[in-house]
Formats: structure tokens, C-alpha cells, sequence
């Protein structure tokens, strides 16, 4: 099993480009299968998740191709399946992304669900709701979902979400961009991933506005055409470059930022006393020999602090003097590397959703397991600024999500080493 050898030592420093978003490419592959002509999308992150979406859609009988350093070229032209097995279904969540484009242009679609995943129980009823909404029929059974497009096709209708569900977004605005008439998704969700999703489809002549607010109006089209697109760069893990800058008391200059898609971590990050600037090339990140303090923190949907970057700003609140309450709202067992961060001598007590961190710690090395892709990362900022040497394992969970992951933290100064025992 592969491992991460992660040895403590000096403050990060120097410069780190961000990769395109894992978060936004996964959403723009699946919205490939509605043109049924090429697509091309470049700063395509090089992740597991982008593989597990590539065999899917290949699966569909489409085909899916590197064409040089970053990008992608989709034609679904020829789609001769519409159904996501287990085998696939299950090595990610987010497949099920590709049920609202198969229902808008094949009018049926079958995924197969995993059960509940490690930081939550993660139901799809918000997605269902608005297909329903849609005039699709669904069946959902204990291990799939199933539905189909009566004669006449999708109707456009009001969708009123409960919760501001990412997903459900994004699947009801790729169910109804073909769909005849106009559908309103209220109480939408509005991160800058629906914004991108967004963009693409209207680039293939959508015609989609108000993404980025809590309400969506698509006017249905009769057609879609193939088109180009470059993903937007990845918040979460700019957030993480500026977290290591700060946990490891360094300076960090990063590159390929929208420095307004990561305002809620850079205003905590100035609360605590870390400096925060914009550079001409980037987000400039400086903690070097700073009284820094503690800050309170609650997740909550954009453009509130991301639930994805809770863990690993608690690893550096474990760091700084003085107390923090962490606040998780969004999923409900995000709290798993607690126990992780508490081996390496931290001092975290959870009540619920609700964390209370006893800042001021010098983390030491452990053994400790990456439960889940944000924990796995909490782990390595922890293990940067602690004495000794970390072997954290289940390093999967990091590989999903984060780009060229050992090679960037390597070339600002950690010492990472992957080995395979
Ligand atoms: N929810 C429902 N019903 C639904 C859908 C969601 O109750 O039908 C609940 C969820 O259980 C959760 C909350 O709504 O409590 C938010 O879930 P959401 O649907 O917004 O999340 P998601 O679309 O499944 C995406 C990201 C996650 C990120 C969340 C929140 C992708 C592929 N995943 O998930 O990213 O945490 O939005 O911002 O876009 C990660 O990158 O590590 C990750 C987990």
C-alpha cells in the first residue's frame, strides 16, 4: 500500500501554480455527453476522479483523449450506453453528474449508487426532485436509480432546493438546458463550479443566467453544438497552498489563483494574523515570524467558508495560540481526522457538529490514515509543521484530488517521499 513519509522541518517557501479544479472538470466532463460533437477542454487536472469520469464516459461508447499537457477532447457522438455500472459508479460520488445530461439527450439514464461515503450519508433526493420537476420519471431503488423522458420530452418548471445542493445544480441545469420552456432553480447553489458549468453550456449555445446567484433561469434550446473551454483554477487547492505557507510559518507566492473565489479562507487567514496579498502573478502568503492568533470558523455553502477546507485549517489552528470553535454545517461526519490530528498531539474535543480546538500545540509525528481526501490533506499540512517523521497512508484519497501533489509541495521545500510497501 502506498504511504507518505512526511518529515517536519523548515517554513515552506517559494512559488506553486495552482492546477484547473477537480470540482469543476468532473461537472464539464459529464456535460460533454449533451452536444454529441467534440468537445475540448483544457487545464484538465490529472487526477484519478478525471480517470474514473474518462472510463464512464468511454463506457457510454464514447471517446475520451488526451490531446497534449492538460487537455481533453470528449465526442459522444456515438452513445450507445446509458447506463454507469457499479464498478465505476462506485469508485466516485460525483458520477452520478452524468444522469441530467443522458436524461436531456437520450431521455433515460441508469446509475448505479454506492451506500453512504465516509464525511456523510450524501443522499440524491434534491437531484430526483428536480428531475421529477422536469416531468421525468424515477425509480429509485436500493442500489440505482433509473429514470426516463415521457413522450414530448422535459418540461421546464420551477425547482425550489431545500439545501443549496452543488450537485443538484448541476445536474438539474444540464437536465434542463434542452428541455422545452424555462426552468428556474431556486435556492441554487453558487459556487464558482455551477458559474464554469454554466459558462460551458452556454458556450454549446445554452442559454443559462444567474448562475452564481441563488437563481437559475434556463431557457430550453432545441440544440447544442460542440465547443472549447478552460477550467477554472482549483479554490480548494489554493487554499491549501496558503494554508501550508501559514501552518509551516513560511511565504508562499501562488500562481494561477481567482483570488475572489478564496475570500472566506484569506479574510480567517488575515484574522489570525497571517499577511494575505495580491501579487502581480498570484496570491502572495507570508506567516514568517508572525504572532499569530486564534479564529472561529463555521462551513457553510459559497460564498461561506468551504466545508472542503475545514480539516485543514483545523490542523493549523491546532497550531496557533489561544482557543477556535469549528463549526461544520454542511456535511454531517467531517470530523474524521480529529482523532488523526489528536495522535500528532493535538488537543481538538468534538461535540456534534461542533469542534473546540485548544490551539498552541507543537504537533509530533505519527502514524496516522487519510480518511478522506481533505483529511488526507489536513494530515500532510499537520505533518509539515511537526517534529519527526509522519507515514500517512490511504494516500488514494490525495491522488483523487490534488494534482502532481508530492511534486509541488516538494518544490516549495517539504520533504515527501511515497513509497509502496
Ligand atoms: N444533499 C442532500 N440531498 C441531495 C444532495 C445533497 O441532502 O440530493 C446534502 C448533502 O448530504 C450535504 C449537502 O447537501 O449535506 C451538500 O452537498 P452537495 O450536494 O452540495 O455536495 P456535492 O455536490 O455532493 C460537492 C463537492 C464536494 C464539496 C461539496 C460542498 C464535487 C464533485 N464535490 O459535493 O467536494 O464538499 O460540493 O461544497 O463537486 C471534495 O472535493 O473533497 C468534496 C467532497
Amino acid at each position: 500500500m502506498a504511504k507518505f513519509l512526511i518529515q517536519s522541518g523548515k517554513p515552506l517557501s517559494g512559488e506553486v501554480e495552482v492546477s484547473g479544479a477537480k470540482n469543476a472538470v468532473l461537472p464539464l466532463m459529464a456535460a460533454a455527453i449533451l452536444p454529441g460533437e467534440k468537445c475540448k477542454i483544457r487545464d484538465v487536472p490529472d487526477l484519478l476522479d478525471v480517470g474514473v469520469m474518462k472510463d464512464i464516459l468511454t463506457s457510454f461508447g464514447g471517446t475520451v483523449e488526451w490531446i497534449g499537457d492538460g487537455k481533453l477532447e470528449i465526442d459522444m457522438e456515438n452513445l450507445t450506453c446509458k447506463e454507469a455500472s457499479y464498478e465505476l459508479v462506485s469508485r466516485m460520488r460525483a458520477s452520478i453528474l452524468v444522469m441530467g445530461p443522458l436524461l436531456a439527450r437520450e431521455g433515460y439514464a441508469k446509475v448505479y449508487m454506492p451506500g453512504g461515503c465516509t464525511i456523510g450519508a450524501r443522499p440524491i433526493d434534491l437531484h430526483i426532485k428536480g428531475f421529477e420537476a422536469l416531468g421525468a420519471k424515477v425509480a429509485a431503488e436500493d442500489n440505482y436509480i433509473e429514470a426516463y423522458v415521457p413522450e414530448g420530452g422535459l418540461v421546464g418548471d420551477s425547482v425550489y432546493l431545500d439545501s443549496p445542493s452543488v450537485g443538484a445544480t448541476e445536474n438539474i441545469m444540464m437536465a434542463a438546458v434542452l428541455a422545452n420552456g424555462t426552468t428556474y432553480i431556486e435556492n441554487a447553489a453558487e459556487e464558482p463550479e455551477i458559474v464554469d458549468l454554466a459558462n460551458f453550456l452556454n458556450r454549446m449555445g445554452a442559454r443559462i443566467k444567474g448562475a452564481g446567484t441563488d437563481t437559475i433561469k434556463i431557457e430550453g434550446v432545441k440544440e447544442l453544438h460542440g465547443t472549447a473551454h478552460t477550467v477554472i483554477p482549483d479554490r480548494i487547492e489554493t487554499a491549501t497552498f496558503m494554508l501550508a505557507a501559514a501552518i509551516t510559518r513560511g511565504e508562499i507566492l501562488i500562481k494561477n489563483v481567482v483570488p475572489d473565489h478564496v475570500k472566506p479562507i484569506t479574510a480567517k487567514l488575515k484574522e489570525c494574523g497571517v499577511t494575505v496579498e495580491l501579487a502581480d502573478e498570484g496570491l502572495y502568503v507570508n506567516a514568517m515570524d508572525k504572532k499569530l492568533v486564534a479564529t472561529d470558523i463555521k462551513t457553510l455553502p459559497y460564498p461561506g467558508f468551504p466545508t472542503d477546507i475545514q480539516s485543514p485549517f483545523m490542523s493549523f489552528l491546532a497550531t496557533v495560540e489561544g482557543a477556535s470553535t469549528v463549526i461544520e454545517t454542511v456535511f454531517e461526519n467531517r470530523f474524521m481526522h480529529v482523532a488523526e490530528l489528536n495522535r500528532m498531539g493535538a488537543n481538538i474535543k468534538t461535540e456534534g457538529s461542533k469542534a473546540l480546538v485548544s490551539g498552541g500545540k507543537t504537533l509530533e509525528s505519527a502514524r496516522v490514515v487519510a480518511t478522506d481526501l481533505r483529511a488526507g490533506a489536513a494530515l500532510v499540512l499537520a505533518a509539515l509543521s511537526a517534529k519527526g517523521t509522519t507515514e500517512l497512508s490511504e494516500i488514494y484519497h490525495i491522488e483523487r484530488g490534488y494534482e502532481r501533489f508530492i511534486e509541488k509541495f516538494r518544490s516549495i521545500g517539504a520533504n515527501i517521499l511515497r513509497t509502496e510497501d
